[in-house]
């Protein structure tokens, strides 16, 4: 008995009161009861339990978020578990924000309470050895989840995909905004349905309200038949409208008004549809200056943000560089069907000491070259400041030198590419003794082509590109 864990019920219900405790017991738990907030603050003081079972609802003195709100600052450690009503949306999201260990919808079966109350102690059990830091989410994504931020953020993530409302996600590029949207849909009731992306800064301006909603024929020129846009294929499941910062503010207001009645129409059609989607929205702006500048709508952003998540660029998560780097690196070795190169403390803490501008992508196509190339003393010059780097790329490529340069991953991509392409043509060069035809029949190339490349690059007879 004595070890057993040890719940505090509080709700204003005696009912619901006996219920619980009947129940618990029966599970053979410690059980204490409190009928309001002040009561349960008070009994916190004497003893702290396991769990607290938190009516979100209670009538009269502190209601049920006031409480959690206390609690979490008197006992940031302590686990709280809300019970809600099915109407209480907004409550639900409110303690999900204000650190609400998870949640329950009355009524609830007997095995969700037991369900819920073992993850909630199981998981402070797990705390020092942490499991289940790569998460498969399925269609070759993984979540990968090596610090308090992140956990943080996965169990809120979590939590917030039961609860039917837009999710604003935020942070800078390449931190891992598309991998906790569909985090949210999988585990969402939505699941089982469609998962589609729509980035609004890839496509024209002009054409992003017909690729959104559809458009009916001779509702522009060109358009010869209906076609259903991505809202109506989407329908019952998810989209995660990306880059919304980019949605021209007309655009914007057609989707505020989806938003709230749920309803649309397509281009060139005067029919109203009802439509059923999960919206989430991501950007890497800054809100405030894109709601200040007019760029986002302000009653757009409202709407969306009925809850936000704010991924921390990996500068702020070193602690999980050495994570990823491995993550990454069998990724990328079982997908390139090459043996993984090893992850030694040099490489490791060079990851560690860059700052990481592309975030996770940056570390990913990182560990791809390092894996193509495989040449360790190279990726870890390639991570050094600006002025110590040296000279690592093909002389005359014109991308630049092994860096991230100011135009960012694209042009890095693009040098490594032409390293290795330049590379490849000088040692086909150097092979056939310059015989151009038949390097490349080796290269697999045109003649013109290779004509063309050797101007590009500037390959020159002794010594090539290097
Ligand atoms: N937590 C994570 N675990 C494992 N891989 C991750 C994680 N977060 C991001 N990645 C990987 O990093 C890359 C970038 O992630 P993602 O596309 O989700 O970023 P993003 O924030 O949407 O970027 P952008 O702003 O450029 O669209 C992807 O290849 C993704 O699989
Ligand atoms: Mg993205």
């Amino acid at each position: 008995m004595g070890n057993s864990p040890r719940i505090l019920v509080v709700d204003d219900e005696p009912s619901m009161l006996r219920y619980l405790q009947t129940l618990l017991e029966v599970e053979s738990y410690n059980v204490d009861t409190a009928v309001s907030g002040e009561q349960a603050l008070i009994h916190l003081q004497q003893s702290l339990p396991d769990v607290v079972l938190l009516d979100v609802l209670m009538p009269g003195g502190m209601d049920g978020l006031e409480t959690l709100e206390q609690m979490r600052e008197r006992y940031p450690q302590l686990k709280v578990i809300m019970l809600s009503c099915v109407s209480d949306t907004r409550k639900v999201v409110q303690a999900i924000r204000l650190g609400a260990q998870d949640y329950l919808t009355k009524p609830f079966q007997k095995n969700d309470l037991e369900a819920v109350i073992q993850q909630c102690i199981g998981g402070a059990a797990t705390v020092a050895a942490p499991q289940g830091e790569i998460e498969d989410l399925g269609d070759d994504v993984f979540f990968v989840c090596g610090s308090a931020s992140m956990r943080k953020i996965r169990s809120q993530a979590k939590l917030v995909a039961n609860v039917d409302i837009p999710v604003l996600i935020l942070g800078d590029s390449g931190v891992g905004k598309e991998v906790i949207a569909k985090m949210i849909h999988k585990y969402s009731p939505r699941s089982h349905r469609t998962f589609l992306k729509v980035n609004c800064a890839a496509v024209p301006a002009d054409l992003l309200e017909s690729e959104l909603f559809g458009y009916e024929p001779g509702a522009f020129t060109g358009a010869t038949h209906a076609k259903p846009g991505k809202f109506e294929l989407c329908n019952k499941g998810t989209i995660m409208l990306d880059e919304i910062g980019e949605m021209p503010p007309s655009l914007q207001a057609k989707l505020l008004h989806v938003l709230q009645d749920q309803q649309f129409s397509r281009l060139g059609s005067r029919t109203v549809q009802k439509v059923d989607v999960r919206v989430l929205a991501a950007t890497n702006i800054n809100i405030q200056e894109a709601i200040a500048t007019r760029k986002l709508r302000e009653d757009l952003y409202y709407r969306l943000n009925g809850f936000s998540i704010n991924l921390p660029p990996l500068r702020e998560r070193k602690e999980e560089i050495p994570l990823l780097l491995k993550h990454f690196m069998s990724q990328v070795a079982e997908r390139y069907a090459r043996p993984p190169l090893p992850l030694t403390p040099s490489l490791i803490q060079a990851c560690e000491r860059y700052h990481w501008p592309g975030n996770l992508r940056e570390l990913s196509n990182f560990v791809k070259r390092y894996l193509v190339l495989g040449d360790e003393e190279m990726a870890i010059a390639e991570l050094a400041p600006q002025g110590e780097r040296g000279m690592t790329a093909a002389s005359g490529a014109g991308a630049g030198g092994g860096g991230v340069g100011d135009d960012g991953l694209k042009s890095l991509v693009r040098s490594v590419k032409d390293e290795a392409e330049a590379e490849a043509i000088s040692r086909a060069l150097t092979e056939t003794n310059w015989n151009r035809k038949k390097a490349a029949l080796l290269l697999k190339i045109s003649y013109k082509a290779l004509l063309y490349k050797i101007r590009q690059y500037d390959i020159q007879p002794s010594g090539g590109a290097h």
